[in-house]
Protein backbone atom coordinates (compact mmCIF):
# COMPACT_ATOMS: atom_id res chain seq x y z
CA UNK A 1 0.00 0.00 0.00
CA UNK A 2 1.22 3.55 -0.73
CA UNK A 3 1.25 5.73 2.09
CA UNK A 4 -1.62 7.91 1.12
CA UNK A 5 -3.48 5.38 0.91
CA UNK A 6 -2.60 4.11 4.76
CA UNK A 7 -4.47 7.31 5.73
CA UNK A 8 -7.58 9.82 5.12
CA UNK A 9 -5.95 12.74 5.94
CA UNK A 10 -4.67 14.95 3.34
CA UNK A 11 -5.57 18.27 3.09
CA UNK A 12 -8.56 17.02 1.62
CA UNK A 13 -10.29 14.57 3.63
CA UNK A 14 -11.13 11.42 1.78
CA UNK A 15 -14.04 8.94 2.01
CA UNK A 16 -13.63 5.60 3.15
CA UNK A 17 -15.04 2.86 1.02
CA UNK A 18 -14.58 -1.12 0.47
CA UNK A 19 -11.22 -0.87 2.51
CA UNK A 20 -9.61 1.74 0.87
CA UNK A 21 -9.24 5.35 1.55
CA UNK A 22 -10.88 7.25 -1.67
CA UNK A 23 -11.22 10.39 -3.37
CA UNK A 24 -14.74 11.98 -3.63
CA UNK A 25 -15.59 13.42 -6.97
CA UNK A 26 -17.10 16.16 -4.76
CA UNK A 27 -17.39 19.67 -7.25
CA UNK A 28 -17.07 21.13 -3.22
CA UNK A 29 -14.85 20.99 -0.61
CA UNK A 30 -15.41 22.90 3.12
CA UNK A 31 -12.66 24.30 5.12
CA UNK A 32 -12.64 22.57 8.55
CA UNK A 33 -12.02 25.16 10.62
CA UNK A 34 -10.59 25.29 14.06
CA UNK A 35 -13.26 27.39 16.15
CA UNK A 36 -11.42 28.76 18.78
CA UNK A 37 -9.38 30.60 15.68
CA UNK A 38 -11.11 30.38 12.62
CA UNK A 39 -8.12 31.46 10.63
CA UNK A 40 -6.67 28.10 11.52
CA UNK A 41 -7.95 25.60 8.37
CA UNK A 42 -7.28 21.99 9.88
CA UNK A 43 -8.06 20.30 6.30
CA UNK A 44 -11.24 20.17 3.91
CA UNK A 45 -13.42 17.70 3.64
CA UNK A 46 -15.95 16.81 0.49
CA UNK A 47 -19.21 16.69 -0.02
CA UNK A 48 -19.46 13.68 -1.22
CA UNK A 49 -22.15 12.70 -3.98
CA UNK A 50 -25.44 10.38 -3.60
CA UNK A 51 -23.22 7.95 -6.02
CA UNK A 52 -20.47 7.79 -3.64
CA UNK A 53 -22.69 7.01 -0.66
CA UNK A 54 -24.38 4.00 -2.63
CA UNK A 55 -20.94 2.59 -3.37
CA UNK A 56 -20.56 2.73 0.43
CA UNK A 57 -24.00 1.21 0.68
CA UNK A 58 -23.16 -1.55 -1.94
CA UNK A 59 -19.70 -2.34 -0.10
CA UNK A 60 -21.28 -2.85 3.16
CA UNK A 61 -23.82 -4.79 1.62
CA UNK A 62 -21.07 -7.38 0.06
CA UNK A 63 -19.67 -7.22 3.08
CA UNK A 64 -22.47 -8.60 5.16
CA UNK A 65 -22.89 -12.30 4.62
CA UNK A 66 -18.48 -13.24 5.43
CA UNK A 67 -19.25 -10.76 8.61
CA UNK A 68 -22.21 -11.92 9.71
CA UNK A 69 -20.23 -15.13 9.38
CA UNK A 70 -17.42 -14.75 11.74
CA UNK A 71 -18.29 -15.95 14.87
CA UNK A 72 -18.69 -12.84 17.47
CA UNK A 73 -16.24 -13.79 19.80
CA UNK A 74 -13.79 -12.87 16.88
CA UNK A 75 -15.36 -9.55 15.74
CA UNK A 76 -15.48 -8.41 19.64
CA UNK A 77 -11.73 -9.23 19.14
CA UNK A 78 -11.02 -6.88 16.59
CA UNK A 79 -13.06 -4.22 19.00
CA UNK A 80 -10.28 -4.73 21.67
CA UNK A 81 -7.66 -4.39 18.83
CA UNK A 82 -9.08 -1.21 18.27
CA UNK A 83 -9.30 -0.05 21.95
CA UNK A 84 -5.58 -0.83 21.98
CA UNK A 85 -4.82 1.38 19.05
CA UNK A 86 -7.07 4.14 20.32
CA UNK A 87 -5.37 4.47 23.94
CA UNK A 88 -2.24 4.75 22.25
CA UNK A 89 -3.37 7.38 20.10
CA UNK A 90 -5.57 8.97 22.60
CA UNK A 91 -3.67 12.04 22.92
CA UNK A 92 -3.32 12.84 19.57
CA UNK A 93 -6.58 12.29 19.49
CA UNK A 94 -7.76 14.46 21.66
CA UNK A 95 -5.56 17.20 20.88
CA UNK A 96 -7.30 16.57 17.01
CA UNK A 97 -11.04 16.68 18.87
CA UNK A 98 -10.28 20.06 20.92
CA UNK A 99 -8.70 22.00 17.27
CA UNK A 100 -11.82 20.68 15.50
CA UNK A 101 -14.71 21.20 18.48
CA UNK A 102 -13.19 23.44 20.15
CA UNK A 103 -13.94 21.98 23.76
CA UNK A 104 -10.84 21.87 26.38
CA UNK A 105 -8.30 19.13 25.97
CA UNK A 106 -9.51 17.66 29.70
CA UNK A 107 -12.53 17.46 28.09
CA UNK A 108 -11.71 15.57 24.88
CA UNK A 109 -9.23 13.17 26.95
CA UNK A 110 -12.56 12.28 28.86
CA UNK A 111 -14.78 11.90 25.50
CA UNK A 112 -11.50 9.81 24.04
CA UNK A 113 -11.00 7.61 27.43
CA UNK A 114 -15.44 7.19 27.14
CA UNK A 115 -14.70 5.48 23.59
CA UNK A 116 -12.09 2.95 25.05
CA UNK A 117 -14.38 1.66 27.44
CA UNK A 118 -17.26 1.48 25.09
CA UNK A 119 -15.00 -0.44 23.21
CA UNK A 120 -13.95 -2.81 25.93
CA UNK A 121 -17.62 -3.37 27.05
CA UNK A 122 -18.22 -3.98 23.20
CA UNK A 123 -15.29 -6.24 22.96
CA UNK A 124 -16.04 -8.75 25.14
CA UNK A 125 -19.81 -8.88 24.62
CA UNK A 126 -18.46 -10.71 21.23
CA UNK A 127 -18.24 -13.34 24.16
CA UNK A 128 -21.50 -13.42 24.92
CA UNK A 129 -24.42 -11.63 22.99
CA UNK A 130 -26.55 -14.28 24.66
CA UNK A 131 -29.90 -15.70 23.70
CA UNK A 132 -32.41 -17.48 26.30
CA UNK A 133 -33.49 -20.80 26.55
CA UNK A 134 -37.34 -20.97 27.42
CA UNK A 135 -39.58 -24.09 28.69
CA UNK A 136 -41.83 -25.55 26.40
CA UNK A 137 -45.26 -26.90 27.24
CA UNK A 138 -44.17 -29.89 25.16
CA UNK A 139 -41.80 -32.86 25.95
CA UNK A 140 -38.84 -33.11 24.37
CA UNK A 141 -39.31 -29.66 22.82
CA UNK A 142 -36.54 -27.08 23.19
CA UNK A 143 -37.68 -23.48 22.56
CA UNK A 144 -34.46 -21.32 22.46
CA UNK A 145 -33.51 -17.82 20.54
CA UNK A 146 -30.56 -16.45 19.09
CA UNK A 147 -29.29 -13.08 18.29
CA UNK A 148 -28.98 -11.88 14.10
CA UNK A 149 -27.63 -8.93 13.35
CA UNK A 150 -29.81 -6.77 11.02
CA UNK A 151 -27.83 -6.26 8.01
CA UNK A 152 -26.50 -2.51 6.76
CA UNK A 153 -26.48 0.21 9.51
CA UNK A 154 -26.71 3.43 9.04
CA UNK A 155 -25.26 5.37 11.62
CA UNK A 156 -25.32 9.71 11.29
CA UNK A 157 -23.76 11.02 14.27
CA UNK A 158 -23.12 15.00 15.58
CA UNK A 159 -20.16 17.08 16.18
CA UNK A 160 -20.36 17.60 19.90
CA UNK A 161 -19.13 14.21 20.63
CA UNK A 162 -17.22 13.54 17.30
CA UNK A 163 -15.40 10.25 19.04
CA UNK A 164 -17.70 9.11 21.26
CA UNK A 165 -21.00 8.90 19.67
CA UNK A 166 -19.37 7.29 16.62
CA UNK A 167 -18.04 4.70 18.92
CA UNK A 168 -20.95 3.73 20.76
CA UNK A 169 -23.10 3.05 17.66
CA UNK A 170 -20.71 1.47 15.76
CA UNK A 171 -18.70 -1.14 18.79
CA UNK A 172 -22.29 -2.76 18.77
CA UNK A 173 -23.28 -2.53 15.66
CA UNK A 174 -20.03 -4.68 14.23
CA UNK A 175 -20.18 -6.79 17.48
CA UNK A 176 -23.70 -8.00 16.91
CA UNK A 177 -22.16 -8.81 13.06
CA UNK A 178 -23.77 -5.68 11.07
CA UNK A 179 -21.69 -3.83 8.68
CA UNK A 180 -22.15 -0.04 8.87
CA UNK A 181 -22.04 2.87 6.59
CA UNK A 182 -21.01 6.00 8.39
CA UNK A 183 -22.07 9.43 8.10
CA UNK A 184 -20.73 12.09 11.17
CA UNK A 185 -20.93 15.85 11.64
CA UNK A 186 -20.16 18.36 8.53
CA UNK A 187 -17.86 19.85 11.30
CA UNK A 188 -16.26 17.08 12.48
CA UNK A 189 -15.03 15.15 9.88
CA UNK A 190 -11.45 14.77 10.98
CA UNK A 191 -12.18 12.76 14.03
CA UNK A 192 -14.00 10.21 11.85
CA UNK A 193 -11.33 10.10 9.70
CA UNK A 194 -9.12 9.20 12.79
CA UNK A 195 -11.27 6.29 14.25
CA UNK A 196 -11.42 5.02 10.80
CA UNK A 197 -8.09 4.22 10.54
CA UNK A 198 -7.92 2.94 13.75
CA UNK A 199 -10.89 0.27 13.04
CA UNK A 200 -8.88 -0.24 9.81
CA UNK A 201 -5.75 -0.95 11.72
CA UNK A 202 -7.49 -3.11 14.35
CA UNK A 203 -8.29 -5.04 11.35
CA UNK A 204 -12.06 -5.08 10.73
CA UNK A 205 -12.69 -6.55 7.09
CA UNK A 206 -13.13 -4.60 3.51
CA UNK A 207 -16.74 -3.00 3.08
CA UNK A 208 -17.71 -3.72 7.21
CA UNK A 209 -17.09 0.22 8.20
CA UNK A 210 -17.49 2.68 5.60
CA UNK A 211 -17.00 6.47 5.60
CA UNK A 212 -18.96 9.19 4.16
CA UNK A 213 -18.58 12.45 4.64
CA UNK A 214 -21.02 15.08 3.45
CA UNK A 215 -24.17 16.74 4.17
CA UNK A 216 -27.10 15.60 5.85
CA UNK A 217 -28.76 16.75 2.68
CA UNK A 218 -27.39 14.39 0.36
CA UNK A 219 -25.31 11.53 2.18
CA UNK A 220 -27.81 11.29 4.88
CA UNK A 221 -30.77 11.36 3.01
CA UNK A 222 -29.01 9.12 0.70
CA UNK A 223 -28.63 6.64 3.39
CA UNK A 224 -31.57 6.29 5.10
CA UNK A 225 -33.68 5.94 1.86
CA UNK A 226 -31.82 3.32 0.27
CA UNK A 227 -33.48 0.32 0.24
CA UNK A 228 -30.47 -1.75 1.16
CA UNK A 229 -30.02 -0.28 4.43
CA UNK A 230 -32.24 -1.89 7.08
CA UNK A 231 -31.46 0.39 10.44
CA UNK A 232 -30.75 3.43 11.54
CA UNK A 233 -28.97 5.56 14.47
CA UNK A 234 -29.11 8.83 14.57
CA UNK A 235 -27.96 11.26 16.98
CA UNK A 236 -28.53 15.25 17.05
CA UNK A 237 -31.20 17.73 16.86
CA UNK A 238 -35.44 16.69 17.25
CA UNK A 239 -35.82 18.39 13.59
CA UNK A 240 -33.59 16.22 11.39
CA UNK A 241 -34.26 12.93 13.88
CA UNK A 242 -37.76 13.40 13.26
CA UNK A 243 -37.64 13.43 9.41
CA UNK A 244 -35.32 10.71 9.70
CA UNK A 245 -37.69 8.76 11.65
CA UNK A 246 -40.80 9.23 9.43
CA UNK A 247 -39.04 8.80 6.14
CA UNK A 248 -37.16 5.22 8.00
CA UNK A 249 -40.91 4.23 9.10
CA UNK A 250 -42.11 4.53 5.85
CA UNK A 251 -39.53 2.14 4.42
CA UNK A 252 -40.52 -0.23 7.79
CA UNK A 253 -36.93 0.05 8.89
CA UNK A 254 -35.53 -0.21 13.01
CA UNK A 255 -34.63 3.87 13.73
CA UNK A 256 -33.38 4.86 16.83
CA UNK A 257 -33.07 8.79 17.33
CA UNK A 258 -31.69 10.25 20.07
CA UNK A 259 -32.33 14.33 20.25
CA UNK A 260 -32.82 17.08 22.16
CA UNK A 261 -32.40 17.68 25.92
CA UNK A 262 -33.72 20.60 28.45
CA UNK A 263 -32.30 18.86 31.64
CA UNK A 264 -32.75 20.49 35.33
CA UNK A 265 -30.78 20.91 38.25
CA UNK A 266 -33.16 20.59 41.12
CA UNK A 267 -31.80 21.73 44.78
CA UNK A 268 -33.95 21.39 47.83
CA UNK A 269 -33.79 23.53 50.80
CA UNK A 270 -31.76 20.72 52.38
CA UNK A 271 -29.14 19.73 49.54
CA UNK A 272 -25.06 20.65 50.52
CA UNK A 273 -25.50 23.93 48.57
CA UNK A 274 -21.80 23.89 47.57
CA UNK A 275 -21.67 20.53 45.62
CA UNK A 276 -24.94 21.66 43.84
CA UNK A 277 -23.09 24.81 42.42
CA UNK A 278 -20.62 22.79 41.13
CA UNK A 279 -22.82 20.73 39.42
CA UNK A 280 -24.54 23.29 37.72
CA UNK A 281 -20.99 24.90 36.27
CA UNK A 282 -20.36 21.98 35.30
CA UNK A 283 -22.93 20.42 33.83
CA UNK A 284 -24.40 23.93 32.46
CA UNK A 285 -20.44 25.36 31.38
CA UNK A 286 -18.79 21.88 30.07
CA UNK A 287 -18.64 21.41 26.77
CA UNK A 288 -19.65 25.03 26.35
CA UNK A 289 -22.83 23.91 27.05
CA UNK A 290 -23.03 22.08 23.52
CA UNK A 291 -24.17 18.83 25.12
CA UNK A 292 -27.55 17.35 25.05
CA UNK A 293 -27.63 16.33 28.76
CA UNK A 294 -26.23 20.01 30.05
CA UNK A 295 -28.21 21.31 32.69
CA UNK A 296 -29.44 23.93 31.42
CA UNK A 297 -32.18 24.86 33.92
CA UNK A 298 -31.57 25.04 37.61
CA UNK A 299 -35.55 24.86 39.94
CA UNK A 300 -33.96 25.83 43.24
CA UNK A 301 -36.11 25.76 46.86
CA UNK A 302 -37.20 29.52 46.96
CA UNK A 303 -35.77 29.58 50.45
CA UNK A 304 -32.11 29.38 49.45
CA UNK A 305 -32.26 30.95 45.84
CA UNK A 306 -30.22 33.97 47.02
CA UNK A 307 -27.67 32.07 48.30
CA UNK A 308 -27.42 29.96 45.91
CA UNK A 309 -27.04 32.80 43.07
CA UNK A 310 -24.56 34.45 44.58
CA UNK A 311 -22.85 31.21 44.78
CA UNK A 312 -23.28 30.84 41.18
CA UNK A 313 -22.45 34.07 40.13
CA UNK A 314 -19.06 34.34 42.02
CA UNK A 315 -18.18 30.67 40.32
CA UNK A 316 -19.69 31.58 37.31
CA UNK A 317 -17.13 34.76 37.23
CA UNK A 318 -13.97 32.54 37.49
CA UNK A 319 -14.30 30.37 34.77
CA UNK A 320 -11.57 30.92 32.19
CA UNK A 321 -12.79 31.35 28.74
CA UNK A 322 -9.99 30.34 26.13
CA UNK A 323 -8.58 27.97 23.59
CA UNK A 324 -9.18 24.32 25.01
CA UNK A 325 -5.37 23.40 23.76
CA UNK A 326 -4.34 25.80 26.46
CA UNK A 327 -4.45 23.96 29.51
CA UNK A 328 -5.89 26.95 31.57
CA UNK A 329 -8.98 27.26 29.64
CA UNK A 330 -11.99 25.98 31.68
CA UNK A 331 -14.43 26.56 28.87
CA UNK A 332 -13.89 26.80 25.21
CA UNK A 333 -15.39 28.83 22.00
CA UNK A 334 -18.70 27.65 20.53
CA UNK A 335 -18.19 25.27 17.47
CA UNK A 336 -19.39 27.45 14.52
CA UNK A 337 -20.74 31.02 13.80
CA UNK A 338 -24.20 29.44 13.47
CA UNK A 339 -24.16 28.41 16.88
CA UNK A 340 -22.35 31.76 18.26
CA UNK A 341 -25.75 33.41 16.35
CA UNK A 342 -28.28 30.80 17.83
CA UNK A 343 -26.86 31.18 21.28
CA UNK A 344 -26.84 34.98 21.01
CA UNK A 345 -30.49 35.13 19.81
CA UNK A 346 -31.40 32.93 22.38
CA UNK A 347 -29.75 35.43 25.35
CA UNK A 348 -31.85 38.52 23.49
CA UNK A 349 -35.20 36.08 23.63
CA UNK A 350 -34.63 35.69 27.52
CA UNK A 351 -34.34 39.45 27.42
CA UNK A 352 -36.87 40.11 26.07
CA UNK A 353 -39.43 37.25 27.82
CA UNK A 354 -38.49 39.71 31.22
CA UNK A 355 -35.76 37.29 32.86
CA UNK A 356 -33.06 38.66 34.66
CA UNK A 357 -29.36 38.19 32.97
CA UNK A 358 -27.44 37.61 36.31
CA UNK A 359 -23.99 37.51 34.24
CA UNK A 360 -22.74 37.01 31.32
CA UNK A 361 -24.86 37.49 27.95
CA UNK A 362 -22.03 38.78 25.31
CA UNK A 363 -19.81 37.71 22.91
CA UNK A 364 -15.99 38.05 23.57
CA UNK A 365 -14.52 40.60 21.00
CA UNK A 366 -11.32 41.38 22.02
CA UNK A 367 -8.14 39.68 20.86
CA UNK A 368 -7.60 36.95 20.76
CA UNK A 369 -11.15 35.89 21.19
CA UNK A 370 -12.40 37.46 18.23
CA UNK A 371 -10.97 34.53 15.84
CA UNK A 372 -12.86 32.80 17.79
CA UNK A 373 -16.62 31.82 18.84
CA UNK A 374 -16.48 32.79 22.47
CA UNK A 375 -19.43 33.77 24.46
CA UNK A 376 -19.35 34.37 28.75
CA UNK A 377 -21.18 31.63 30.66
CA UNK A 378 -24.67 33.11 31.28
CA UNK A 379 -27.31 32.80 34.07
CA UNK A 380 -30.86 34.36 33.86
CA UNK A 381 -32.93 34.06 36.94
CA UNK A 382 -36.77 34.96 37.24
CA UNK A 383 -37.42 32.21 34.81
CA UNK A 384 -40.69 31.33 34.51
CA UNK A 385 -41.60 27.64 32.52
CA UNK A 386 -43.49 28.87 30.30
CA UNK A 387 -40.50 31.18 28.45
CA UNK A 388 -38.44 29.86 25.19
CA UNK A 389 -35.18 29.69 27.01
CA UNK A 390 -37.07 27.25 29.68
CA UNK A 391 -38.10 25.16 27.13
CA UNK A 392 -36.08 24.99 23.95
CA UNK A 393 -32.73 23.64 23.85
CA UNK A 394 -30.30 26.17 23.25
CA UNK A 395 -26.80 24.05 23.28
CA UNK A 396 -24.77 26.70 24.67
CA UNK A 397 -23.21 28.15 28.25
CA UNK A 398 -26.70 29.69 29.36
CA UNK A 399 -28.18 28.71 32.20
CA UNK A 400 -31.88 29.39 33.74
CA UNK A 401 -33.06 29.78 37.21
CA UNK A 402 -36.67 28.93 38.35
CA UNK A 403 -37.26 29.19 41.98
CA UNK A 404 -40.10 27.18 43.32
CA UNK A 405 -41.69 27.05 46.54
CA UNK A 406 -41.76 23.66 47.66
CA UNK A 407 -40.57 20.01 46.32
CA UNK A 408 -44.39 19.61 44.36
CA UNK A 409 -43.22 22.34 42.41
CA UNK A 410 -39.89 21.64 41.84
CA UNK A 411 -40.92 18.52 40.09
CA UNK A 412 -43.57 20.08 38.19
CA UNK A 413 -41.02 22.41 36.74
CA UNK A 414 -38.61 20.10 36.07
CA UNK A 415 -41.50 18.22 34.34
CA UNK A 416 -42.34 20.70 32.14
CA UNK A 417 -40.33 20.59 28.86
CA UNK A 418 -41.27 18.37 25.81
CA UNK A 419 -37.81 16.76 26.60
CA UNK A 420 -37.01 13.84 28.84
CA UNK A 421 -33.02 12.85 28.76
CA UNK A 422 -31.18 13.63 32.17
CA UNK A 423 -32.39 15.25 35.50
CA UNK A 424 -30.87 15.89 38.93
CA UNK A 425 -31.63 16.28 42.39
CA UNK A 426 -29.50 17.80 45.31
CA UNK A 427 -31.03 16.80 48.73
CA UNK A 428 -29.83 14.88 51.79
CA UNK A 429 -33.39 13.38 52.12
CA UNK A 430 -33.26 10.21 50.58
CA UNK A 431 -37.19 9.39 50.64
CA UNK A 432 -37.28 12.80 48.53
CA UNK A 433 -34.65 11.93 46.72
CA UNK A 434 -36.42 8.60 45.73
CA UNK A 435 -39.54 10.18 45.25
CA UNK A 436 -37.98 12.33 42.56
CA UNK A 437 -36.20 9.06 40.98
CA UNK A 438 -39.75 7.93 40.28
CA UNK A 439 -41.68 10.95 39.76
CA UNK A 440 -39.09 12.27 36.84
CA UNK A 441 -39.74 11.90 33.22
CA UNK A 442 -36.48 11.05 32.03
CA UNK A 443 -34.34 8.59 30.78
CA UNK A 444 -31.74 9.11 33.40
CA UNK A 445 -31.68 10.46 36.91
CA UNK A 446 -28.61 11.90 39.17
CA UNK A 447 -28.99 11.96 42.65
CA UNK A 448 -26.18 14.61 43.96
CA UNK A 449 -24.13 14.64 40.83
CA UNK A 450 -24.75 16.52 37.92
CA UNK A 451 -27.18 15.71 34.60
CA UNK A 452 -24.04 15.11 32.26
CA UNK A 453 -22.20 11.93 31.48
CA UNK A 454 -22.29 8.41 31.54
CA UNK A 455 -20.93 4.46 31.87
CA UNK A 456 -20.24 2.71 29.35
CA UNK A 457 -21.54 -0.19 30.69
CA UNK A 458 -24.93 1.22 31.64
CA UNK A 459 -27.93 2.45 29.36
CA UNK A 460 -28.24 6.35 28.01
CA UNK A 461 -31.07 7.92 26.49
CA UNK A 462 -34.40 9.36 26.72
CA UNK A 463 -37.85 9.80 27.32
CA UNK A 464 -40.65 12.37 25.48
CA UNK A 465 -39.10 14.19 22.65
CA UNK A 466 -35.90 12.96 23.22
CA UNK A 467 -35.70 9.82 22.00
CA UNK A 468 -36.68 7.12 19.84
CA UNK A 469 -36.02 3.42 19.95
CA UNK A 470 -34.17 1.33 22.42
CA UNK A 471 -31.43 3.08 24.63
CA UNK A 472 -27.97 2.97 23.50
CA UNK A 473 -24.65 1.63 25.40
CA UNK A 474 -25.05 -0.61 28.33
CA UNK A 475 -26.53 -4.26 27.12
CA UNK A 476 -29.37 -2.38 25.70
CA UNK A 477 -27.67 -0.96 22.85
CA UNK A 478 -27.09 -5.02 21.40
CA UNK A 479 -31.57 -4.78 21.76
CA UNK A 480 -31.16 -2.08 18.44
CA UNK A 481 -28.55 -4.25 16.60
CA UNK A 482 -29.85 -7.21 16.77
CA UNK A 483 -33.32 -9.28 15.99
CA UNK A 484 -34.31 -12.41 17.85
CA UNK A 485 -34.86 -15.27 16.20
CA UNK A 486 -36.94 -17.79 18.57
CA UNK A 487 -36.15 -21.64 17.53
CA UNK A 488 -38.37 -24.69 18.52
CA UNK A 489 -36.51 -27.69 18.46
CA UNK A 490 -38.95 -31.16 18.63
CA UNK A 491 -36.81 -33.88 19.29
CA UNK A 492 -39.14 -36.77 19.74
CA UNK A 493 -39.31 -37.86 16.17
CA UNK A 494 -42.88 -38.71 16.24
CA UNK A 495 -46.29 -37.48 15.32
CA UNK A 496 -47.99 -35.64 17.92
CA UNK A 497 -51.31 -35.57 18.64
CA UNK A 498 -51.37 -31.83 20.58
CA UNK A 499 -52.72 -28.95 18.92
CA UNK A 500 -51.01 -25.70 18.39
CA UNK A 501 -52.06 -22.46 19.79
C1 LIG B 1 -22.73 12.93 27.98
O1 LIG B 1 -23.22 13.90 28.51
O2 LIG B 1 -22.03 12.18 28.60
O3 LIG B 1 -25.28 14.55 22.01
C2 LIG B 1 -22.85 12.58 26.57
C3 LIG B 1 -25.10 14.53 23.22
C4 LIG B 1 -25.38 13.23 23.93
C5 LIG B 1 -24.16 12.71 24.56
C6 LIG B 1 -23.95 13.27 25.90
N1 LIG B 1 -25.94 12.28 23.05
O4 LIG B 1 -24.72 15.50 23.81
Amino acid sequence: MTPAKKTGFMSKLRNFINGEWVESSATHFVPNRNPANREEVLCESPQSTAEETSEAIAAARNAFPAWKETPAPKRGRILFQAMKLLQERAEDLASTLTKEEGKTLKDSRGEVQRAINVLEFCAGEGRKLRGATIPSELPRTLIYTVREPLGVVGLITPWNFPVAIPVWKIAPALVSGNTVVFKPAELTPLCAVRLMEIFHEAGVPPGVLNLVLGTGRIVGHTIVNDARVNAISFTGSNEVGCGIYEQGSQRGIRVQCEMGGKNPIVILEDADLDLAVEGVIQGGFGSTGQRCTAASRVVVHESVAEQVIESFKSRAARIRIGDGMNSNSDMGPLVDETQLHRVLEYIEIGKNEGANLLCGGNRLLQSPFDKGFFVEPTLFDRVDVSMRIAREEIFGPVVSILRAKNFEQAVEFANAVPFGLSASVYTQDIARAMQFVELAEVGKVHINSSTIGGEAQAPFGGTKATGIGPREQGLEAFEFYTEIKTVYLDYTGQKRSTSFY
